[in-house]
């Protein structure tokens, strides 16, 4: 049985657990990470790449923004889909100048990892059995097992960036957090293939079909979703069967200039939204997934990953540097104000571009109808923008300046 410490035990090696590594690392703070699955196994999870200002900045912070600027598409702009005819977002005229950069999460992950691996430090892929212990107190523990042998590693701070099926949330007692759930009865079906996208930007779209999206990883890997039903499984779907389906939700003009392939992958996601209230217990704090899920309907969970890693980081290097555990104190609080919002959002524009039996013909007409005010109207325009583009981070948190005399 080995016994070690670290200063921040980290739980789980996806985005959010390598991307507060690295930044304590570069702060001079020791971590460990601790991850259930193998290295190949975490690079193969294909999942949105939608990167907003926050989380780009946070990269270049991290100091592995390098190949993201290279190979990462700026998108100033998306199409919306519906009654047939394709309407464009201009989010950087709507936001003043703002944009979204298209890069995967795989690619993210992978030089995280790179980076982590060239600066020599540890992660424990494959570790089983992984249990934490003691946050409520100043001596927590984590614990896990590796090869058979059993591993006790004593710490100041537990991150739990270990996902919604984790372990983390998971062991704080029902009796103190608080789960507010909504699960969808459909799923995404997504396909993955080395064809040149079937547009330059991304292509949302709201038929009567169902929502369809048209995404891309790179000038000759294109990403689209299907809305099915939740209980069909992928050997119902073809790859024939996917684009005679996609081409069907599409119009004409995306529909001549669809570039079809076999698919590299194909899979079903199920759509949820699911916050836990609070994100801190103690001295085990809760970071992405872990603690909340948003539809991928806007491509938010990622960015809210790294908008908590953001705060994370920030209150452990206050407390290491300066003592201070104002920043561990607050974390929940401000990272939740974020999350309610994107929350908010994923939920809104779900609703408006998926197909809900239960609304009958009615529910169509209402979503077109919104639609169409929606690209008509500037300030709906804007409010849907600065939504996408992504909120700052400490929105809402700070007193309103008003300029000019004080008026009632
Ligand atoms: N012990 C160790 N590791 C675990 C355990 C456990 N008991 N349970 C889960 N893990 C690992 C998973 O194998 C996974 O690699 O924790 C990691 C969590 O990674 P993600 O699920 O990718 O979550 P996160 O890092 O918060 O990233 C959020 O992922 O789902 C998307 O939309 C989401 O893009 C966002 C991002
Ligand atoms: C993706 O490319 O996987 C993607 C893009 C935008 C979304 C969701 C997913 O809103």
């Amino acid at each position: 049985m080995g016994h070690s410490r670290t200063q921040v035990a980290i739980v789980g090696a996806g985005p959010s657990g390598l991307l507060l590594g690295q930044l304590l690392y570069r702060a001079g703070i020791d971590a460990l990470i601790l991850e259930r699955q193998s290295a190949d196994h975490v690079l193969g999870r294909i999942r949105a790449g939608v990167l907003e200002q926050v989380t780009m900045d946070l990269l270049d912070e991290a100091g592995v923004g390098a190949r993201m600027h290279q190979e990462g598409m700026v998108h100033g702009g998306f199409d919306l889909l519906f009654n047939g005819a394709r309407h464009r977002i201009n989010l950087a005229r709507l936001t003043g100048g703002r944009h979204v950069m298209v890069y995967g999460q795989t690619e993210m992950t992978r030089d995280l990892m790179a980076a982590r691996q060239g600066a020599g430090l540890l992660t424990v892929y494959e570790a089983a059995d992984v249990t934490v212990h003691d946050f409520v107190s100043t001596q927590p523990s984590v614990r896990y097992t590796k090869d058979g042998e059993t591993h006790t590693v004593a710490c100041d701070f537990i991150a739990g960036c270990d996902g919604f099926h984790g372990v983390c949330r998971a062991s704080i007692p029902r009796t103190v957090i608080r789960e507010y759930e909504r699960t969808y009865a459909f799923g995404w079906l997504g396909l993955l293939s080395d064809t040149p996208p079937v547009h330059h930007e991304l292509i949302y779209v709201n038929s009567a079909r169902g929502f369809a999206l048209c995404s891309q990883r790179s000038a000759s890997r294109s990403r689209y979703y299907l809305q099915v039903p939740l209980k069909d499984s992928t050997s119902q779907w073809s790859d024939e069967a996917f684009w005679d389906e996609l081409r069907r939700r599409l119009d004409a003009d995306a529909r001549d200039q669809l570039v079809t392939g076999p698919s590299l992958e194909k899979s079903i996601a199920p759509l949820r939204s699911f916050v836990a209230e609070p994100m801190r217990v103690g001295r085990l704090l809760l970071a992405g997934d872990a603690a909340h899920i948003v539809p991928p309907t806007g491509a938010k969970g990622l960015n809210l990953a790294a908008s908590d890693v953001k705060f994370l980081s920030g209150a452990l290097i206050e407390f290491y540097r300066e003592g201070s555990d104002a920043g561990i104190e607050s974390y929940s609080e401000r990272c939740l104000r974020r999350v309610w919002r994107a929350e908010r959002f994923s939920w809104w524009l779900t609703g408006l571009m998926h197909q809900f039996p239960e609304n009958g013909p009615i529910g169509q007409k209402l979503q077109e109808a919104e639609l169409d005010y929606l690209v008509h109207s500037e300030p709906a325009s804007q409010a849907l923008a600065e939504n996408y583009v992504g909120l700052p981070l400490g929105f809402g948190g700070d007193p309103i300046v008003r300029e000019g005399p004080e008026s009632n």
